[in-house]
């Protein structure tokens, strides 16, 4: 069994860092064959399943559904493509989807069409007779490339001996499930955009400080809602002695907020939302959490892609929304919305290129291998991480609503 803890870059060599950034126009129209990096990262789907066209894998794919029948349940998260939304049986958040895996779905097989930080999470939390399978084993997520468990333990090692006391780790579930077992047996938890304010006022009932990774506009976003000066943030720069801060600062910090980021929420600026309260008056900006601390200040609200679909859809007919998240979700919510103006904020096409990497083709390919007897792309993570992983897993959801 592949080992679930391989870093996302080790899974798509041919995806460059800068390939993880905005692909502008080009990854949104251009068929599979020709997307980026494809050849090289790409060598296990049979090429049969590449040449095949929009209406032949529409019908193949809800044919082979209505065969599994209830031993296949396929969520999606909101940044799926719509051909793949379409085939979902459940589609929300971060939240929502570890929450459907934990405690609402018997189905003997889970497909994720998300990234692999989400399938991981999905595999600890169900049942061990339950399957987990990622469409697209290259679809994992850069931001949770930036923090490694190596990194993640130097650096909790170091602020416990300059603070003398360990602080509390604080892992978005956008990481890998390694750290998320670091969490569980450290006396930390998990948190999405969804709960990490109350994440973190619970990890300041167990430590006056937490380290906060690998998100590092999450954690100040969070933190300062709650008050906390950023003075009382440093952000901790991997490679460097102490982080690059003087002790003293690390001592009297709240939060130490690791320097992760995610490239897809990076492009929204405060000047784009400048632009769209010139030109539409009375319009709402409403954007996800892991934009720039100036970003979501600058906005009207903020949450998860989630509450950006509830808050969107649930609006009076007439609304104006501006929309700081991926392109997908939103795009989907202007068709959903007709009835109101619902538009990207940054005018250049932005697809998160690894939850992209989802294709109908890829969900015909393990679908198929279902019907087979096959099963393609399981995510299983090995016992040891599993029971840690679940344990931090475990607090945040019993602390969530
Ligand atoms: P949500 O939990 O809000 O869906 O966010 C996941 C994510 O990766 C956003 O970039
Ligand atoms: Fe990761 Fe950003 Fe894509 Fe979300 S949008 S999955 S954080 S790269």
């Amino acid at each position: 069994m592949p080992d679930a803890r391989v870093k996302e870059t080790e899974r798509s060599p041919g995806v460059s860092a800068q390939q993880e950034e905005c692909d502008a126009e080009s990854l949104a129209t251009l068929p599979l064959e020709q997307e980026r990096g494809f050849a090289a990262w790409q060598r296990d789907i049979p090429q049969a399943y590449l040449g095949l066209g929009p209406t032949e894998l529409d019908e193949r794919i809800a044919a082979a559904k209505a065969k599994l029948g209830s031993r296949l349940v396929i969520l999606g998260h909101h940044y799926q493509r719509d051909e793949i939304i379409k085939f979902a049986d459940y589609r929300g958040d971060s939240l929502k989807l570890a929450q459907l895996a934990a405690s609402r779905t018997e189905a003997q097989f889970i497909v994720f069409c998300g990234v692999h930080f989400m399938a991981e999470s999905a595999d600890i939390l169900t049942s061990p007779e339950q399957v987990v399978i990622l469409p697209n084993m290259a679809a994992g997520c850069s931001m949770a490339d930036m923090a490694n468990i190596d990194d993640v333990t130097d650096c909790w090692e170091q602020l416990l001996d300059v603070c003398g006391e360990a602080p509390v780790p604080v892992t978005y579930i956008n990481s890998t499930a390694d750290l998320k077992a670091f969490c569980g047996r450290n006396g930390g938890i998990v948190c999405t955009s969804s709960n990490a304010s109350g994440v973190l006022d619970w990890a300041f009932g167990q430590g006056r400080q937490a380290l906060f990774f690998p998100d590092q506009h999450l954690g100040r976003n969070t933190g300062l809602k709650k008050g906390i000066p950023l003075e009382q943030m440093p952000v901790w720069r991997r490679s460097m002695p102490l982080g690059g801060n003087e002790a003293l600062r690390l001592a009297g910090a709240r939060i130490v907020l690791w320097d992760g980021y995610c490239s897809v929420h990076q492009r929204f600026t405060v000047q784009q939302i400048e632009q769209a309260r010139r030109r539409y008056s009375g319009i709402k900006v409403i954007v996800h959490p892991e934009c720039r601390m100036e970003v979501v200040q600058a906005a009207d609200l903020d949450g998860s892609t989630e509450f950006i679909a509830r808050t969107i859809t649930g609006s009076p007919a007439g609304s104006q929304w501006a929309v700081g998240t991926e392109v997908n979700l939103v795009h989907r919510l202007a068709t959903e919305n007709p009835d109101k103006l619902v538009f990207c904020l940054d005018p250049v096409v932005c697809p998160c290129s690894t939850m992209y990497r989802i294709h109908p083709a890829y969900l015909l390919w393990v679908l198929d291998g279902l019907l087979e007897g096959k099963v393609i792309n399981r995510v299983q993570v090995d016992r040891e991480t599993a029971v840690w992983a679940k344990v931090a897993l475990d607090r945040m959801l019993s602390i969530t609503k």
